[in-house]
């Protein structure tokens, strides 16, 4: 059993890791037991955070504006959705957070670390996430995800470079923070990778 306290997982990787898959079953898991999650993404997941996602998505632009774009759609999201239901006593689960524009911002364009870090400071305001699944996967693997079963092209291969240095983005902030943030294999079947999301899980006794 549960206590009354809400749980703030998020879900971390990149592009094909299987974020998005393992968001559903943890929420199906959930539910099963009587709970009622909130399933949340960034950037977005309010209207003016879903706006400046789709700005942000759309219009060229520089990685501090990328960055300041995403951490005030981040600080509306906080504010609005993801407090709201922790302090109301219900788990959130959310797709990307705070890691993922160190990875993406910090990592992929090369943005500075301490300005991403005094960003982090402000917008979140102490309030961190109880547990952070990272789905670690080599960039090959995530792409032939993406593609189905298509072989990378020279584009792709451009995005493999990117995408290492995402990874490698990723891997500095679970060191920086190993109790928060768990590695998880994200190699091998869905099923394969949902036993080692329960098995983190079962090690919390959550
Ligand atoms: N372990 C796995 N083995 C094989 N295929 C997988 C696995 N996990 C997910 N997939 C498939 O790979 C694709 C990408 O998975 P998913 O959408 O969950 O990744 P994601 O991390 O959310 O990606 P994005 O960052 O692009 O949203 C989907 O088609 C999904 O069904
Ligand atoms: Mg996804």
């Amino acid at each position: 059993m549960s206590d009354a306290s809400g749980r703030f997982i998020t879900f971390e990787g990149i592009d094909g890791a299987g974020k998005s898959t393992h968001v559903a079953r943890l929420a199906a898991f959930f539910r099963d037991r009587g709970e009622d999650p909130v399933l949340t993404r960034e950037p977005g997941g309010t209207p003016l955070a879903e706006s400046l996602r789709a700005l942000f998505l759309g219009e060229d632009m520089d990685g501090l504006t990328e960055a300041l774009m995403v951490f005030a759609a981040r600080r509306d999201h906080l504010r609005r959705v993801i407090a709201p239901a922790l302090d109301a006593g219900r788990s959130v689960l959310c797709d990307r957070f705070a890691d993922a524009s160190f990875a993406y911002q910090g990592g992929g364009r090369g943005m500075d670390w301490a300005r991403l870090l005094t960003l982090e400071s402000w917008v979140l305001d102490g309030r961190q996430p109880d547990l952070t699944l990272w789905f670690d996967v080599e960039p090959r693997i995530a792409a032939a995800r993406r593609a189905g079963a298509r072989a990378a092209d020279r584009l792709e291969q451009q995005d493999l470079d990117f995408f290492a240095r995402v990874r490698a983005a990723y891997a500095r902030r679970a060191e920086a923070a190993p109790q928060r943030i768990v590695r998880i294999d994200a190699s091998g079947s869905v099923d394969e990778v949902w036993a080692r999301v329960q098995a983190e899980l079962e090690r919390r006794a959550w």
